[in-house]
Formats: C-alpha cells, sequence, structure tokens
C-alpha cells in the first residue's frame, strides 16, 4: 500500500514515503487569478501516489471555515506536477469563493490527478484515488469536474463516502448543468434590472458563445423569456442541435464575430479567457453574463469594462448553480429545493451590483469582498465553545 505523499513544490520532485509537512507551496503565486483579492492561503495540500494503478493526485483544500471543502476532480495531462499545482491552488481559492457566495454551508477544495482520462483512467485508479480522498475524513468532498463524470464518482464512492456529482440511479443530482444554466439566466435578469430597470431578456439581443450542456440550456431560457439569441460554437452538431430546437436563433462564425454583433448581452459558455483587452475595446454588449470560468483573461480587464460602462456579472457568482445542484446531494437529493436555492442566485448577484456602486470598485471586486465576509464573518461562529 502506498502511503500519502507530500511533495516539495520547490524542487517539485516526489519526496516520501510518508508524509511531510510543506510550507513552500503557500508561496506560490496566485497573482492575476480570479478571484481577484489576495486573501489567506491554504489549510492544506496533500499528493497522493500509487504505483499500481498510476495514481498522482494532488487534493488542496482552500478553506474548510464555512464547512467540508467541496470541490471537482480534475483529470488532466498535465506537463508537470508544477503545473497541476498550480491548478489545484487556483482552483481550489477559486472554489472556497464561489462556495462563500452561493450561501453553502462549504468550504472551498479541489483536486487534480495528473493523466490523460483517456488512457488513464482505470477502476483501480479511481479507487484508489477514492481512499485517499477518504483518508481526509471529510474535510475534503469531490465530484465531477474537467476530465470526470457522474459514473467516475460512483466509482470513487465504492471506497469513499465524501463523494457528490454521482448519477441519478446512485441518488445523486446527474447532470449538473441544468441549474448551472438556470443560474447564469437568474444572473443575467439581476443585470437586466440593473441596467434597464426591469429583471427580463424580453426584447434583448443575446449572444451565447458555446452552446454545449450549459449554453444550450441557457438558449432555452432566453427562448422562453422572449429574448432574441445569436450563437457561435465551434462545434457544428452543437449549433445543429439548437437550431433543431429554435430555428429562430441566429448563428455567427466565431467569437470575434459575436463579440462586434449588434448585441446587448454576452454570455460566454464556451472555455475561459473570452475577455481580453482586443475582445472588450470591440463589445457592443452593455452586459457580460456566463458560465464560463475565469472569463477576464487577465487582472485589469475588469476595470476596462467597467470603464466602458459593460455591467461583468462575476462569472463564479452566477455559474454556482452547478456546485449548489451537487451539494445537494449531501442531504438527500432534491431538485425543487436545489433549483429554489439556484434563484437566490439572482439576489446575490443584484447584492453585488449594488455593493459595487456603492464602494466605487468593478462587480468582481464587490464579489470577492462579499465571499470574504462570508468567510470571516460566518467561519468564526465555529470558535464559539459549545461545552463538552
Ligand atoms: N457544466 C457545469 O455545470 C458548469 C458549471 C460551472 C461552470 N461551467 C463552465 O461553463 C463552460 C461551459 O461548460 P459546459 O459544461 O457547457 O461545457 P461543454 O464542453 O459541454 O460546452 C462548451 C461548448 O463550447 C464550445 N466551444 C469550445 N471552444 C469554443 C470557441 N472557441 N468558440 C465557440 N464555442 C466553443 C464547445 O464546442 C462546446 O459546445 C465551461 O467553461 C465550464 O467550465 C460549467
Amino acid at each position: 500500500m502506498d502511503t500519502l505523499r507530500v511533495i516539495s513544490a520547490a524542487k517539485g520532485q516526489w519526496t516520501g514515503p510518508g508524509v511531510t509537512t510543506v510550507t513552500d507551496v503557500f508561496g506560490l503565486s496566485h497573482k492575476g487569478t480570479s478571484p481577484s483579492s489576495e486573501q489567506g492561503t491554504h489549510e492544506q495540500v496533500v499528493f497522493c501516489a500509487d504505483e499500481r494503478s498510476g495514481l498522482r493526485a494532488i487534493i488542496a483544500i482552500y478553506s474548510t471555515a464555512l464547512g467540508p471543502s467541496l470541490g471537482g476532480t480534475r483529470f488532466y495531462p498535465y506537463d508537470s506536477e508544477q503545473e497541476a499545482l498550480a491548478d489545484v491552488l487556483k482552483l481550489s481559492r477559486a472554489m472556497a469563493y464561489k462556495n462563500a457566495l452561493a450561501g453553502l454551508d462549504l468550504g472551498g477544495g479541489k483536486a487534480v490527478i495528473i493523466g490523460d482520462p483517456e488512457r488513464d483512467k482505470t477502476e483501480p485508479l479511481l479507487r484508489a484515488y477514492g481512499r485517499f480522498v477518504a483518508s481526509l475524513g471529510g474535510r475534503y468532498i469531490t465530484a465531477c469536474d474537467v476530465g470526470t463524470y457522474s459514473e467516475d464518482m460512483d466509482v470513487i464512492a465504492r471506497e469513499c463516502p465524501h463523494v457528490v456529482g454521482r448519477t441519478r440511479a446512485y441518488g445523486g443530482a446527474g447532470d449538473s448543468s441544468v441549474l448551472t444554466a438556470f443560474g447564469v439566466f437568474q444572473g443575467m435578469r439581476a443585470a437586466a434590472q440593473h441596467v434597464y430597470g426591469s429583471p427580463t431578456l424580453r426584447g434583448r439581443r443575446v449572444g451565447v458563445e458555446g452552446v454545449g450542456k450549459v449554453g444550450h440550456r441557457l438558449v432555452d431560457h432566453l427562448i422562453e423569456d422572449g429574448a432574441e439569441v445569436v450563437i457561435c460554437d465551434v462545434s457544428e452538431r452543437a449549433v445543429e442541435r439548437v437550431r433543431e430546437r429554435h430555428p429562430q436563433v441566429e448563428v455567427v462564425a466565431d467569437r470575434d464575430a459575436l463579440v462586434a454583433a449588434d448585441i446587448d448581452v454576452l454570455a460566454p459558455c464556451a472555455l475561459g479567457g473570452t475577455l481580453n483587452d482586443d475582445t472588450v475595446a470591440l463589445l457592443r454588449a452593455k452586459i457580460v453574463c456566463g458560465a464560463a470560468n475565469n472569463q477576464l483573461a487577465h487582472a485589469g480587464v475588469e476595470k476596462q469594462l467597467a470603464e466602458r460602462g459593460i455591467l461583468y456579472a462575476p462569472d463564479y457568482v452566477v455559474n454556482s448553480g452547478g456546485v449548489i445542484q451537487v451539494a445537494d446531494e449531501i442531504g438527500g437529493f432534491d431538485m425543487e429545493r436545489a433549483r429554489a436555492k439556484a434563484a437566490q442566485i439572482f439576489n446575490t448577484t443584484a447584492k453585488i451590483f449594488e455593493m459595487a456602486e456603492e464602494e466605487g470598485v468593478p462587480p468582481a471586486v464587490a464579489a470577492d469582498r462579499l465571499a470574504e465576509r462570508r468567510m470571516s464573518e460566518v467561519g468564526r461562529i465555529s470558535t464559539i465553545w459549545l461545552g463538552r
């Protein structure tokens, strides 16, 4: 049986066997990542290796101030352990902020498995991983992310009780894109209220970049609300699927065409980095609100948006419907309860816009502040002594 191993981040090499405490990972920079502020350090970073199955994984717990840390497991062929470490530190921190603003009693964590999921994902590897997650005693709860699916969570759950995002057959929440899309729509309604004075997209032109799992469901909500929709996607299949359901939807060639189009709202629902120096300069929309993680290509883009009078709904606030959906499994999954919670994204987004105006900062900064406030103020409650 392999033991937990801890890497020396400075050297970038596996050490062990045994558990070693490292301090130098905490010095790794989070600069330029979203959330934008620089508060705090990670509570715990664990390196896991099982030679026979080929498992090499890193679990990062940023904060358990609000409860056990929750975040998905990314299975990805990182070029180096250093790259994997940087990614998991950034992702786990972002989860803490997202879970805090989603109103969940959950902290933030994330895990990465280093490897090609197509080639390396096997039952022994997933089950070995499950045992390492179990060894944390519930301080970290895992879920799906890039390269992992609900079926994988069912396998991991054979070794570990701290797993959500499972299949419906096992009482899980199923495809989290259902409430992710619903939550983005709620955030967009709040943005419409802020800009146009009414919480509807009726009569507005909304450009959706990427009509995959989340994007195509967002289009459904928008059409139902009476919006005109323009889409783009690199996948013809994805475009066709939308056009079959909604023949009136307009299609443009690519992101550049969408950004330059005469639209009121841009909804980035493909990959990150849509908002950069060039796209912000060209953008005609008054609102940006979409599902993609890390929409701001670099720090400072949020200021450029504000200067151009474009209202940016922070990505991790409006795309939290998915985590709300899977987190609901912890109490026994109930879709209506989860949907009611995801509907709160409307109020949270509206509050962030108000706070941003009051404090004279971009909404991205206001969101970070609000998340930090909840982690600090609610997290402090657990210091009240309950007696023995
Ligand atoms: N699924 C969830 O519950 C969830 C939750 C939170 C955040 N997100 C984020 O939302 C985004 C979309 O997630 P998804 O689950 O719908 O993924 P997906 O892979 O199902 O869909 C992404 C779509 O974007 C398209 N695409 C890729 N590159 C493109 C480009 N350059 N231009 C136009 N289209 C492009 C793809 O062809 C695909 O159809 C991702 O950034 C994801 O991280 C998803």
